[in-house]
């Protein structure tokens, strides 16, 4: 027997069918509510709507649980890798070694860009933002690889795909190499996947580079960190791109210009330069005073999230690699101990604990890509290379779901009600 849920509105009582996924919280179907009672539901933001059936990643925000097919995030960062975690994200379940072994291997045979795609580059300004450029040029991707660009075939579909993986970290390199005015390197296959963009990206033509083993680890598992994250922002918007039939590269395009925005993925960025610009601890009741302030639009960037109303379980992972690669490279940061400092003290305030705002993936993981020799710019970069399977995942989920339709919202008009047009001389 199906719960059901009554409304008594509009002059009638109608019912509705509530749906159970295979955890976290049923959903009330309302597909039939319009046709019904001629009224729509009105919830920006989302708050309280599933956009989508979804069987990726599941979020216990009161439990700080995230899942990946089912897997916690604690035992991925910890015991797998970025490949074998797109390869599940991507199929469903986890690849046997062999499967593993040629996954990886058709991913590194599209790590190349076409080489006029160089020459894309070079119209960009050397200080341009390299988000501003990664909107540009995976935006133009379509123009290059037409092979790949019709949805309705499976094959193309998965041949965009694993374009769109392995192509990431070879356009985030070239527009960290732009903007430090250093020649593109090509991609080196005999590397690992995060191997390969390490190299691009800090390696020169004039010597050999050496991969960094801690270094690596700790990049691939910042990468499973962001690989995917339920219906955020930037995921619904690549699904609402894609609704239309718009083809792969114009939909994650469109994601990566909103992941871009400082309440999403540009957090990394500025959650860093806000622990540099509070500097010492001392000065860190200051800016707590200003994000609990409602007449100051600040907010602690790093902190509080739309879902987890708890610890952020990839923050857990992301401070605890902090300290391995500050100790394997031998480096420190005065920057760390603020955001200890600044991490305890918000915890202990009564503000943060009654609006439930903990840190969340965003808060340590600027300390790390600075760490590693990152530029503040280029960490939503890295965000939105990592995130590229999950939007990948979720766009092919999207289109390979019967119940899809173009994603079309309505609204609450309140704008002048029908009047009569007015001549200039008239008014
Ligand atoms: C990511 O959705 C995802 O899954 C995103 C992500 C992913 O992997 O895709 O997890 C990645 O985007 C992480 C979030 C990164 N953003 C930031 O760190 C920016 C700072 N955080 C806030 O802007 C905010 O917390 C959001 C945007 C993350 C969430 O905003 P919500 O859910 O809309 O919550 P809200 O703005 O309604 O805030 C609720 C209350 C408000 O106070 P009241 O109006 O109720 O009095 O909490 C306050 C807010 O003012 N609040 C904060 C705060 N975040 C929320 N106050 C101070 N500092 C903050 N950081």
């Amino acid at each position: 027997m199906t719960d059901t849920a009554k409304l008594t509105a509009g002059g009638g009582e109608t019912e509705y069918p509530v749906l159970a996924g295979s955890v976290g919280p049923d959903v009330v179907d309302i597909r039939k509510l319009y046709a019904n009672t001629g009224m729509f539901t009105y919830d920006p933001g989302f708050t309280s709507t599933a956009s989508c059936e979804s069987g990726l990643t599941y979020i216990d925000g009161d439990e700080g649980v995230l899942l990946h097919r089912g897997y916690p995030i604690g035992q991925l960062a910890e015991q797998s890798s970025f490949m074998e975690v797109s390869y599940l994200l991507l199929n469903g379940e986890l690849p046997s070694k062999d499967e593993l072994e040629s996954f990886s291997w058709t991913i590194s045979r599209h790590t190349m860009l076409h080489e006029q795609l160089a020459t894309f580059y070079r119209g960009f300004r050397r200080d341009a933002h390299p988000m501003a450029i990664m909107c540009g040029v995976v935006g133009a991707l379509s123009a290059f690889y037409h092979d790949s660009t019709d949805i309705t075939d499976p094959h193309q579909r998965m041949i965009a795909s694993y374009r769109l993986i392995a192509k990431m970290p070879t356009i985030a390199a070239m527009a960290y190499k732009y903007s430090m005015g250093q020649p593109f390197l090509y991609p080196d296959n005999s590397l690992s996947y995060t191997g390969n963009f390490l190299r691009m990206t800090f390696g020169v033509p004039a010597e050999p580079y050496e991969v960094n083993p801690a270094v690596e680890k700790a990049m691939d598992r910042i990468f499973i960190l962001h690989a995917d994250h339920e219906q955020n922002a930037s995921t619904s918007t690549v699904r609402l791109a894609g609704s239309s039939g718009a083809n792969p590269f114009a939909c994650i395009a469109a994601g990566i210009a909103c992941l871009w925005g400082p309440a999403h993925g540009g957090a990394n960025e500025a959650a860093l330069n806000m622990l540099r610009e509070i500097g010492r601890p001392e000065r860190i009741p200051e800016y707590i005073a200003r994000a609990k302030n409602k007449d100051d639009p600040f907010r602690l960037m790093g902190f509080g999230h739309r879902v987890y109303k708890n610890y952020d379980p990839r923050a857990t992972v992301m401070q605890a690699t902090v300290r391995e690669v500050f100790e394997s490279l031998k480096v420190s940061d005065p920057v760390f101990e603020t955001a200890l400092k600044l991490e305890e003290i918000a915890l202990n305030d009564e503000y943060f604990i009654e609006k439930k705002l903990f840190p969340n993936v965003d808060f340590y993981s600027g300390v790390i890509l600075s760490a590693i020799g990152f530029p503040t710019e280029m960490f939503t970069v890295l965000f939105a290379l990592a995130r590229t399977v999950g939007w990948v995942a979720q766009w092919n989920e999207m289109i390979s779901d019967p119940a899809q339709k173009i994603g079309r919202p309505r609204q609450l008009y309140t704008g002048p009600t029908q009047r009569d047009y007015v001549p200039v001389e008239q008014r």
